[in-house]
């Protein structure tokens, strides 16, 4: 219960540091969230079923595993979230997904949904919640307040980078959800963002300031 993963391999450190770089233009910016996707996913899908199933090599028949059970649901919270969702999508082509429309107010740092859509069989599937930056937790605490109500009960959450405020609210109102990030920083600043961090995970991505 109430698990945090901070994936600290090498290769996800060193992609991070160039993604905080404030001169790290948007075209890499983009290639880097893609690639640390990729390596939180190998990390985040360890525990997937697998089931033997008879194939045939060029040479011979045999038994080799592959996945079984329902199909992953990854759920982006829009939209910094599409970042680590193309990125997880590379590796797990055949995952369905789902997306929750939240933007933070600037002022109350609450979350305002704007659209939901999630496959109507969320209920059955294991479920990633991707959103690049758990802050103070608000957006992440609303999104899989929304998915548990569809009935969604195996939830993980992936970001890039946690602060500790938002850990912990996480955690104490999911504990159930493991929370699988790059980074622990140090904390939040008066405006809700996270220290050392990135800066705002949308605009860097899209490119919007
Ligand atoms: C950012 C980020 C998270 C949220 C994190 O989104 O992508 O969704 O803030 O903050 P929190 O943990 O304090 O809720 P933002 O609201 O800026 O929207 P955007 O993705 O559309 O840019
Ligand atoms: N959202 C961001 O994009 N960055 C932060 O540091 C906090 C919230």
């Amino acid at each position: 219960m109430a698990e945090l993963v901070v994936v600290d391999h090498p290769l996800v450190q060193h992609k991070l540091a160039l993604l905080r770089m404030k001169q790290t233009p948007v075209a890499e910016f983009r290639r880097l969230v893609r690639e640390i996707a990729h390596l939180l996913a190998y990390e985040i899908t360890r525990d997937l079923p697998l089931a033997t199933v008879p194939i045939e090599t060029p040479l011979v028949a045999t038994e080799a595993r592959m996945l079984a059970g329902k199909k992953v649901c990854i759920v982006s919270i829009l939209r910094a979230g599409n970042g680590l969702l193309e990125g997880m999508l590379e590796l797990i082509p055949s995952a369905r997904v789902g997306h929750i429309g939240l933007w933070r107010d600037p002022a109350t740092l609450q979350p305002v949904e704007y659209y939901y859509k999630v496959p109507t069989d969320i209920a059955e599937r294991p479920v990633i919640v991707v959103d690049p930056m758990l802050a103070t937790a608000n957006s992440a605490v609303r999104a899989v307040e929304r998915l548990k109500a569809d009935g969604a009960r195996d939830i993980k959450f992936a970001c890039l980078i946690a602060a500790p405020e938002g850990v912990a609210r996480m955690h104490a109102a999911h504990p159930d959800v493991p929370i699988y990030t790059g980074a622990l920083d140090q904390g939040l600043n008066d405006h809700g963002y996270i220290l050392p961090g990135l800066g705002d995970a949308g605009d860097r991505l899209f490119g919007t300031r």
